[in-house]
């Protein structure tokens, strides 16, 4: 074992918060941002007229970095999140956190903390949760005065119990998660806030999260609490449902990048009527920074279970083969013929 790592059980990890040494930490002011710095303390200050506080302000990212076999920390396309918290900060009014800022505070956190990072093989990664809030003294319904960005990391291992390439089951509750025109395709904090509640429904009926149908009509299909959907159809075909009110996932992204430019399938985003088509569908999975690529056993829709690739009890092949190259490109184990990994 690497002796400048932290004595950790890395191969047991689940998904919860470790403290770290630091964090990274940037203030918006009088319209400008200072440079930020690393600091100690994991305890934040804040008015208690603070926006994000009352108003929900806040929005936040995910991705991870993992060791490769020649101990470089691989960072998986870090611009895209970066990209992302730009099109949500301009929806909930925020000042955009500048390219050089957002990289800087990611890099800047991993390298600091690179006792965190889990050593190759160990199947664990760092989890990176950049956020925004919106700070400072405050009462009325508007933006807030000043703004404050933070990077924090922790070493996590899988995120829903059972771990790695576990099946997981969905179940699809009477309550929506975005409204038409609403959050949905936005990290916003205030999204996660109304999925709570879904969540403990779907998991008081057995599975471990929410699936959510568009919130329209309850007819197509859209994501689920904390990941995007990707399918594989009978015919073969590589199915992703399109949506305005789903977070544009950069795991789905990539997922159907490697379904047509390296496995050669057929791949197409469009709306899927899930009723309609759902004894179409042969593997099922959800895909998410923190899901990675779980695959689905069943979804229960009304009263009924909807069981996928064999009888919803083991790991279909594309979803497999799928798992590989991308888990393998993200710790450096493959070639990244994409240049998708940034080395910290
Ligand atoms: N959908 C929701 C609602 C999420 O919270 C996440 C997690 O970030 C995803 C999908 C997956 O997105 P990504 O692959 O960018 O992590
Ligand atoms: C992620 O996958 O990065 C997420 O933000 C999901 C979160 C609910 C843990």
């Amino acid at each position: 074992m690497n002796q400048s790592k932290k004595a950790m059980d890395w191969g047991n990890l689940g998904f919860s918060y470790i403290e770290t040494d630091v964090r990274f930490s940037a203030r918006w002011h009088d319209g400008d941002w200072d440079e930020g710095e690393l600091v100690a303390s994991s305890e934040m200050r804040v008015h208690e007229g603070s926006p994000v506080l009352h108003y929900g302000q806040a929005c936040f990212e995910g991705l991870k970095a993992q060791t490769a076999p020649n101990d470089d920390i691989l960072l998986f396309r870090p611009e895209l999140n970066c990209q992302r918290m730009k099109r949500t900060t301009e929806r909930l009014l925020m000042p955009t956190v500048p390219e050089s800022l957002f990289m800087n505070g990611v890099e800047s956190v991993v390298r600091a903390n690179a006792a965190w990072v889990p050593p190759y093989g160990s199947g664990a990664s760092l989890y990176i949760r950049p956020f925004l809030v919106g700070v400072g003294e405050n009462l009325g319904l508007r933006p807030a005065p000043e703004y404050e960005f933070r990077v924090f990391v922790s070493p996590v291992g899988p995120y829903y119990k059972g771990g790695g390439l576990s099946l997981i089951d969905l179940a699809v509750i009477d309550l929506d998660r975005a409204a038409p025109k609403g959050l949905g395709a936005f990290k916003a904090g205030a999204n996660y806030a109304g999925g709570l509640m879904a969540t403990q429904m779907a998991q008081s009926l057995g599975a471990q999260e929410a699936l959510y149908l568009d919130p329209a009509e309850h007819r197509f299909l859209e994501e689920a609490g904390s990941a995007n959907i990707v399918l594989k159809m009978k015919d073969g075909t590589i199915v992703t449902p399109e949506s305005e009110s789903i977070l544009p996932s950069v795991t789905r992204r990539s997922v159907m990048t490697l379904a047509s430019d390296v496995l050669g399938l057929n791949t197409i985003e469009r709306p899927v009527e899930l009723l309609k088509e759902v004894d179409d569908i042969d593997e099922f999975a959800a895909c998410g920074t923190a899901a990675v690529i779980s695959p689905v056993g069943k979804i229960r829709v009304g009263d009924h279970w909807y069981r996928f690739h064999g009888n919803g009890e083991s790991i279909g092949p594309t979803t497999q083969a799928l798992y590989d190259h991308l888990t393998e490109i993200q710790k450096g184990e493959r070639e990244d013929p994409f240049g998708w990994t940034r080395a910290v």
